[in-house]
């Protein structure tokens, strides 16, 4: 008998549709599942085989031949666990071909035949919906991403068992839809009122936030670097639906969102530590899962001790950070992952940390200050807008215990400034100042005749590069936008210039 029934697999960060037919054949006992399937795939045999036989089914003494099409997909994942055994059941004749048609099953079986959760759900219920398939089926543990799909019917049967029962006599309730809820930062154990003093700093960082620009903190030890850097996610705006969305999508892929009641509505803050591999950081595997440039998505990718990194991993940061996208070549296709990020890092001036502070001496020898500081190579530096310096904090700051102002406070200026960018640039499918390009930046972001002049006049005594011309009238833009101002004015543009190049000073 030949059975026909749908599933899904995960492709970059998508979903595709595989149609699983099972034929069953007289002849010695075997079981054969053709259609470039993966280790995880040829595994799905013997949990296919142990699950049917321990939910109380018969498993055919036939030949059962499996063929996942289409068969040029590279198909990823133990999700197809579950449509290969309703295939077998169908061929049986234990489940009738009708019941099962126009349903997308998607799931990992254990031994006993449980339904275990999978990577990608999200993305591939999009995928069936898509399709315009009325009815899916999914792991309990992905219900809630599931569930955030709506015209379609989610169901998420607890095993096998369970799923024919349903499939034969409908006694599961589809779940609820659910929308993403936006949640603003939590008001936590972090907060800049903790911070003393560093008024240039906390200026610089609500710039950041206000319009995603890349921001790196230079200073001596014990400066506040790490302390400052950490607080940069208490002040960021919350994230529209369509970047909440793109998140989700992103940690379904990488199998961050099993087993999570909680869905990612808040702009993630990753900070990987400087021993990380090419991979983790852009992405890798056989099968491409994304990396800490796309985990950070839409949030702030953060480098702490920026020059201990490797020289390789700070390089290919490069293309990210002018494209807003990776690509992941592999034999099978090429991947692209989104990877639109604050990039947010912190160095010391010098191997021993010293140079250019108020008090202490650097001991360094001038080759060593040269070879630390040739690490973050002129491209890289060239993509980072706000280069400031953290001074050593005061003792009279430190002591004065006089109250700073809060993230919230901070935070009410830059969502203001955000609503202001999001109201101009939206439909065009921006949602920063950062993320601009050249055109929009001609057309949203002329200076008048004397922020002209100053520009010129900047680049002629800095040597600034083209691509900083684009990058000051962004932050320019963006102090303009905490102002509430329509036009660029000088005096922005001199902020904007002054803030890229203070640290070189
Ligand atoms: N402005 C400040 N107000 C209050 N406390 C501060 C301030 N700056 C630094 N501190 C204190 O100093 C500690 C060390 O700061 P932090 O770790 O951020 O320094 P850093 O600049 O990252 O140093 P390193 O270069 O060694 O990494 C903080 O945990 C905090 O307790
Ligand atoms: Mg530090
Ligand atoms: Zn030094």
């Amino acid at each position: 008998m030949y059975a026909k029934v749908l599933g899904e697999t995960p492709v970059g960060l998508n979903g595709a549709g595989v149609i699983v037919e099972v034929d069953l054949e007289r002849g010695l006992p075997g079981f054969e599942i053709v259609g470039l399937p993966d280790m995880a795939i040829r595994e799905s045999r013997e949990r296919v085989r142990t699950a049917l036989k321990n939910s109380g089914f018969p498993f055919p003494q036939n030949r059962i031949t499996v063929n996942l099409a289409p068969a040029n997909l590279r198909k990823d994942g133990s999700g197809l666990d579950l449509p290969i055994a309703i295939g077998i059941l169908v061929s049986l004749g234990v489940l009738p071909q009708a019941k099962v048609q126009n349903k997308v099953f998607i799931g990992e079986l254990s031994l006993e035949g449980v339904i275990r959760e999978v990577s990608g759900v999200l993305p591939m219920v999009l995928e069936a919906r898509r399709q315009g398939i009325p009815e899916v089926y999914v792991p309990v543990g992905n219900g809630e991403e599931g569930s955030l799909v709506d015209s379609v019917s989610v169901f998420t049967p607890r095993s096998l068992k369970e799923l024919v029962a349903h499939l034969l006599r409908a006694c599961l309730e589809p779940l609820p839809h659910k929308e993403l809820e936006l949640l603003e930062a939590e008001q936590g154990e972090t907060d800049f009122a903790d911070v003393h003093g560093q008024k240039v700093v906390k200026r610089a960082l609500e710039i950041a936030a206000a319009g995603g620009h890349n921001i790196l903190l230079v200073g001596s030890p014990g400066s506040g670097k790490t302390m400052l850097a950490r607080r940069l996610p208490t002040i960021l705006p919350p994230m529209t639906e369509e970047e909440a969305l793109e998140v989700t999508k992103i940690y379904s892929i990488a199998g961050l969102l099993n087993n999570k009641a909680q869905l990612i509505n808040q702009r993630p803050f990753r900070s990987p530590h400087h021993t990380v591999t090419l991979s983790a950081l852009i992405g890798g595997g056989l099968v491409p899962v994304p990396g800490e440039v796309t985990l950070s998505h839409n949030g702030v990718l953060f480098l702490d001790e920026f020059p201990e990194f490797s020289r390789a991993v700070l390089e290919v940061l490069r293309q990210p950070l002018e494209d807003h996208f990776v690509t992941i070549n592999r034999i099978q296709g090429s991947y692209v992952f989104p990877a639109s990020f604050l990039l947010c890092c912190a160095e010391n001036p010098c191997p021993c940390g010293y140079l250019g502070d108020e008090v202490k001496q650097c001991t360094c020898r001038p080759a060593d200050i040269e070879r630390y500081q040739r690490k973050i190579s002129g491209p890289l530096s060239d993509r980072i807008d706000l280069q400031v310096h953290v001074p050593r904090v005061e003792y009279k700051d430190l002591q004065a215990r006089k109250a700073e102002e809060t993230s919230a406070q901070i935070r009410t200026r830059v969502c203001a400034a955000r609503n202001i960018q999001l109201k101009r640039l939206r439909s065009l499918g921006v949602y920063c100042n950062a993320a601009m390009n050249h055109r929009q930046v001609e057309r949203f972001c002329k200076p008048d005749a004397a922020g002209n002049a100053l520009m010129e006049n900047a680049f002629c005594r800095l040597g600034l590069s083209a691509r900083s011309y684009d990058r000051i009238l962004k932050v320019a833009r963006t102090i303009a936008d905490l102002a509430g101002s329509d036009i660029i004015l000088p005096s922005h543009i001199a902020e904007a210039i002054q803030l890229r190049t203070q640290q070189n000073q």
